[in-house]
């Protein structure tokens, strides 16, 4: 919102998609924008039309499309505008003009909404509101915000009820995550915006700032206090005394993120979960939705020091190695909805639901798909085939192609890919179909091609990955199937026991990956050790063989050392040649059903004046004693394990590439997306 220097339409675009643009790196399946319409005529005083422009693809596109639309004087000068933009990665429906943000609540765009995050409930509000005579047009959870707020606005008991009132009344009935900001026809020039779960930083442009760069910014006050009492009606916001503005502060922002808004302003605030803000009238006032007596938090203002691309990147050096810290959230994202947690321990995933019964009656499963996702089906292939008792195939898409398996009208076939646009998975997706098999796919990525080919599937909800060598995408791929596992075995008496001591687990996973991501200094300094040598050996068994295969293989990708992942049982059979005392070896020896035959391995490795780096359970004395280094993970159940034991070798692998001086996340000769055969 700009406040007494005009500024053109033209310009309004151009912040709006350069903001756009700096999001992009979050997802970019499809982006929109809202802005006031052509302006009002004397004529018609309720001409505050919001103009909608939709568009798929990068924002790119979006940014075109802009420029075709004539009703718009892009000259026009507009002393006090808001607009909203939003660049999408699909969670629930496909990419589309339709499916893309804002959402509005009705062909008269009376509100629109941009949202970032998952609403848990939409479906029960969805029908409530259809039931209400309210008519969807798209498949996002988040149309029934802009329709939720139409219906309360629709209903409302007097005139005077605030924008904010509406907003708050609205996140009332929402579960799940969420950042809002919502723009309407009903209250021109004025922004409301809330989070829960999802963040949301505001960025403060001042006057002085604007007019000359070189006046330091002075505020009336330092602090953003909540407001005294919640806004009634409009005149109340106008004798908030704690807010920021005053008339001296000209434009604010709302981001996810502040690299979005940075290049306006360093002078940022973030809000917190049931914060809601509105800015009116050149002024900035927040409030709590649920405000205890006593409590009168603040919002500090903060100045920004961080280049941008160090806050897109947080603050880390390269995307993986956030997207490795990002696992206490992104394994929650993937079960968010889908698993009940209390005494009915129930798990659903919606994707799949309607072929459950056609799936329990297969002759078996095969899981399909390359590199990392290869790996996630070899690490649950052992819980998948005892909770659904049913033969379960793991397969590389291009061998299994090579193949020409055999496949029948009665197997299921699972295609896993973070992308959904792998060329072998692909093509061994269309293979099975012809033969009749029902699909599945297992994606990162809403509306990719392996998402739309196959029958039925379910979404991992990772996030956007940046890094080529993909860590959350295999631990949220790993959840995922575990899921179907328990959805699977929820009728077998037998497995109650087992499926519940699962989903009590899974509960606890975010805490125990944060513990695990506790040990990154240690991590790092045996990586100091390691760093040139020229190959490394990782072992294991049973639960974690996946684990060996996937450290092995982020070793490779990013570090070109030289690391095989080998079945410690097979050790002997082979790979005991390259032990000698120059040879590094990782050996992952956990407490479960394997345990025994590991410290074998361990024995026959320090027979031959190996020097190994275990990873093991907390305060297991027992193989300390026999280490070179040991890395303590805490326990989980077995079929979890992997979940953890994945971690230090994605750290190490980071820390070894950082040390030999390579990029991260683009290493040589490797894509992201490999969409050719
Ligand atoms: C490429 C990437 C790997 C990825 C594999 C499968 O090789 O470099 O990191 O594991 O493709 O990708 P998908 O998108 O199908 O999971």
């Amino acid at each position: 919102l700009n406040y007494r220097v005009p500024r053109t339409r033209k310009e309004i675009f151009e912040t709006l998609v350069k903001g756009l643009q700096r999001l992009e790196y979050r997802g970019y399946d499809s982006a929109g924008i809202a802005v006031d319409g052509p302006s009002k005529t004397t004529s018609d005083q309720n001409n505050n039309s919001i103009c909608l422009i939709k568009k798929t693809g990068k924002v790119k596109a979006l940014d075109e499309e802009l420029y075709k639309k004539d009703s718009l004087n892009l000259d026009e000068e507009l002393c006090t505008h808001f607009g909203i933009a939003h660049t999408r990665w699909a969670t629930h429906g496909e990419p589309s003009a339709l499916n893309s943000h804002p959402q509005r609540s009705d062909k008269d765009n009376e509100f629109v909404v941009i949202h970032n995050g998952i609403i848990t409930n939409y479906k029960e509000l969805k029908k409530y509101l259809i039931n209400k005579g309210y008519e969807f047009e798209s498949e996002t959870d988040t149309e029934v915000i802009p329709k939720l707020i139409k219906y309360i606005y629709d209903n409302r008991e007097n005139d005077s009820i605030t924008f904010s009132k509406l907003v708050e009344r609205v996140i009332k009935q929402l579960e799940g995550a969420f950042a809002l900001v919502f723009k309407s026809r009903h209250f021109p020039g004025e922004a409301v915006a809330t989070r829960r779960g999802s963040p949301m930083v505001i960025g403060v442009r001042s006057e002085h700032e604007l007019l000359t760069e070189h006046i330091p910014v002075q505020y009336n006050s330092d602090l953003l206090h909540d407001r005294k009492k919640n806004t009634r009606n409009r005149a109340d916001s106008s004798s908030n005394i704690n807010s920021v503005g005053d008339g001296r502060a000209v434009e604010f922002y709302f981001a996810s993120d502040a690299s979005a808004i940075i290049e306006h302003t360093n002078k940022v605030l973030y809000m917190e979960d049931d914060d809601i803000a509105v800015v009116t009238g050149g002024k900035l006032s927040i409030h709590r939705m649920n405000r205890q007596a006593g409590e009168d938090p603040v919002r500090a203002i903060m100045t920004l020091q961080m280049e941008l691309q160090q806050i897109m990147k947080g603050n880390f050096d390269a995307f993986m190695q956030k997207e490795i810290f990002e696992q206490p959230e992104s394994v929650v994202n993937t079960m968010r909805g889908r698993i009940c947690f209390d005494t009915k321990k129930g798990v659903v995933l919606g994707g799949l639901k309607d072929h459950l019964k056609e799936i329990k009656r297969c002759r078996r499963l095969i899981m399909i798909g390359c590199g990392t996702s290869f790996h996630a089906a070899v690490a649950t292939r052992q819980i998948l085939e005892e909770l659904t008792e049913l033969p379960v195939m793991v397969e590389l898409a291009s061998d299994f192609l090579d193949r020409i398996t055999p496949v029948f009208r009665d197997d299921v076939c699972f295609f896993i890919s973070q992308s959904g646009e792998t060329a072998d998975t692909l093509m061994a997706l269309r293979y099975c179909k012809d033969r009749g098999a029902l699909t599945v796919g297992v994606t990162n990525t809403v509306g990719s091609s392996i998402c739309r080919e196959t029958d039925c599937g379910v979404h991992i909800n990772a996030g956007p990955e940046i890094g080529v060598a993909s860590t959350k995408a295999y631990t949220s791929q790993f959840v995922s199937l575990i899921m179907f596992g328990l959805m699977m075995s929820e009728d077998r008496l037998s497995l109650q026991k087992r499926r519940e001591e699962i989903i009590n687990s899974l509960k606890m996973l975010p805490e125990l990956i944060k513990k695990v991501l506790s040990l990154d200094e240690k991590i790092k300094a045996i990586a100091n050790e390691l760093y040139q040598q020229r190959s490394l050996l990782v072992m294991g068994r049973g639960f974690n063989y996946a684990t060996c295969l996937e450290g092995a293989l982020k070793i490779k990708e990013i570090t070109y050392m030289h690391s095989e992942g080998i079945l410690a049982g097979e050790l002997k059979h082979g790979p005991l040649a390259l032990v000698d005392k120059h040879m590094p070896v990782i050996m992952i020896i956990m407490r479960d059903a394997c345990y025994t035959k590991c410290q074998n391995a361990l024995q026959q490795v320090t027979a031959r004046s190996g020097r190994p780096i275990i990873i093991c359970c907390q305060d297991d004395t027992e193989l300390t004693k026999n280490a070179y280094q040991t890395i303590e993970l805490p326990q989980t159940v077995d079929c979890l394990q992997g979940i953890l034991s994945v971690i230090p070798l994605q750290l190490m692998s980071f820390h070894l590439a950082v040390l030999r001086g390579y990029d991260v996340d683009f290493p040589r000769n490797l894509a992201k997306s490999v969409t050719v055969e």
